[in-house]
């Protein structure tokens, strides 16, 4: 039986294959690609802002070349490339696949069209279809899990790659309408919640899907520490503005310095002084800034001044996953509808660790001690980039619902913030 026919069946006759509720999963992903897409014209999708950001067209179709290339062309028997051109053109980063067109041009790709994308789309899926309606090998299981948690954060890179195209827009177009905002309103005064010092187990124990990098699970020796109850909030950080945070070198890591000087930084990105106080670019477009709302688009390097000027540092990666212990892994992710970080809600303990926005660690993105690659070309995923980037955790309003673990490993380079970042303060018991 095949995926759609498993979905479409009023009553399944069939049992279902073990694989079944993945490919329901595959399919639902896929949907979702074209549905953040729906919201943006063909010349929306085409254009590229800057070298770090990529065009919709592009991620709609790298998604749609990684499986062809890592699952339907080693797993589908007789499986034929719907354009062998396409590996050149969407290939991101696998040195071991081959050559490809450079990451800065990916916006002068006029063709193949947004139709011929989308065309392509539609027979990669059919295809991982009639792969779903025979037995599957667990090794394409895992390769299918993983390039559904491929897109999925390929869908989180769409909508901020598009914030940064409509950010330069002089017309400022909404995105998409969003679920009404918080209360905008005086955030409640930051606590801390303390947590005592021991040797704790962290990363990943391998049971259900993480990528490589969340492994092994190792002790790690965790001193007494204490972490803010929420978010760093805008009213926080326009008083670190207008305490003069970005004049104050002591504040600042050299590189961050010589960077807020050479770039002429003043404030957090896609902030705007307006008539009356800030107002902030937002997939929602251009609107007053929320004083309750955690700030956002903030660099690493914004992130370890301002704490430093609060007087408290970054949370250690292994900090942030142990004071996360018991919760949820759920908070206002992709799906709440918001499309922008919230006011925490009134909550005496720990709040917004997951969804609204990624928290800067203090941690430097290195391999946990037995870290060994995923074999072949996958492999590339990861590992490779553990040099000069730290660790983020706790997903945001961006990312799809279910994506992000407490042992989830996201990495930026400290100069990057056109993600939705954000930090958390932290400080030693
Ligand atoms: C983990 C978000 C830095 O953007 O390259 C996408 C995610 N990996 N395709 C990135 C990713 C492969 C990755 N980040
Ligand atoms: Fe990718």
């Amino acid at each position: 039986m095949s995926l759609t026919q498993t979905i479409l069946a009023d009553s399944p006759q069939e049992t279902p294959t073990r694989y079944d509720r993945l490919g329901q999963r595959l399919m639902a992903t896929r949907a979702l690609s074209h549905e953040l897409a729906a919201p943006l014209s063909d010349e929306d999708q085409v254009v590229q802002a800057m070298d770090d950001a990529s065009p919709t067209k592009w991620h709609l179709a790298h998604t749609t070349w990684f499986f062809e290339a890592f699952v339907l062309s080693q797993f589908l028997p007789g499986y034929t490339r719907f354009d062998e051109r396409f590996e050149y053109c969407f290939n991101s980063y696998y040195e071991s696949v081959g050559a490809r067109h450079p990451r800065p041009f990916r916006g002068l790709l006029t063709r193949p069209s947004g139709d011929e994308v989308r065309a392509y789309r539609a027979y990669v899926d059919e295809a991982l279809d009639s792969l779903f309606a025979g037995e599957i090998p667990d090794e394409a299981a895992a390769l299918v899990e993983l390039g559904i948690n491929h897109e999925q954060q390929h869908q989180e890179l769409l909508l901020t790659d598009i914030l940064s195209l409509f950010a330069s827009q002089p017309l400022k177009p909404t995105y998409r309408d969003a679920a009404p905002g918080g209360p905008a309103g005086t955030p409640d005064p930051l606590a801390f919640v303390e947590f005592d010092g021991g040797v704790f187990e962290v990363g990943h124990d391998g049971s259900g899907f993480s990528y490589d990098n969340e492994g092994p699970r190792h002790e790690q020796l965790i001193r007494p520490f204490k972490i803010a109850n929420r978010c760093v909030t805008n009213a926080e950080w326009i008083a670190f503005i207008e305490d003069g945070g970005y004049e104050t070198s002591a504040l600042w890591l050299a590189d961050g310095w010589n960077l807020i000087n050479a770039e002429g930084w003043r404030a957090r990105l896609y902030f705007e002084r307006a008539q009356n106080g800030y107002g902030q670019m937002g997939l929602r477009g251009f609107r007053p800034v929320n004083p309750a709302a955690p700030v956002t688009h903030v660099s690493y390097f914004e992130a370890d001044a301002f704490a430093r000027w609060a007087g408290y540092r970054l949370p250690s990666e292994f900090e942030w996953e142990h004071a996360s212990a018991g919760l949820s892994e759920t908070g206002r992710t992709l799906g709440s509808g918001f499309l922008s970080p919230q006011p925490a809600p009134d909550d005496a303990g720990l709040t917004q660790m997951f969804g609204d926005v990624w928290e800067w660690t203090a941690s430097a993105y290195l391999p946990y001690p037995g870290y060994k690659p995923a074999p072949g070309a996958v492999g590339e995923y990861n590992g490779k980039f553990m040099c000069n980037q730290f660790v983020l955790k706790g997903g945001s309003c961006a990312t799809p619902d279910g994506h992000v673990r407490r042992t989830y490993r996201n990495f930026f380079y400290p100069q990057q913030r056109w993600q939705f970042t954000g930090l958390r303060l932290a400080a030693d018991a």
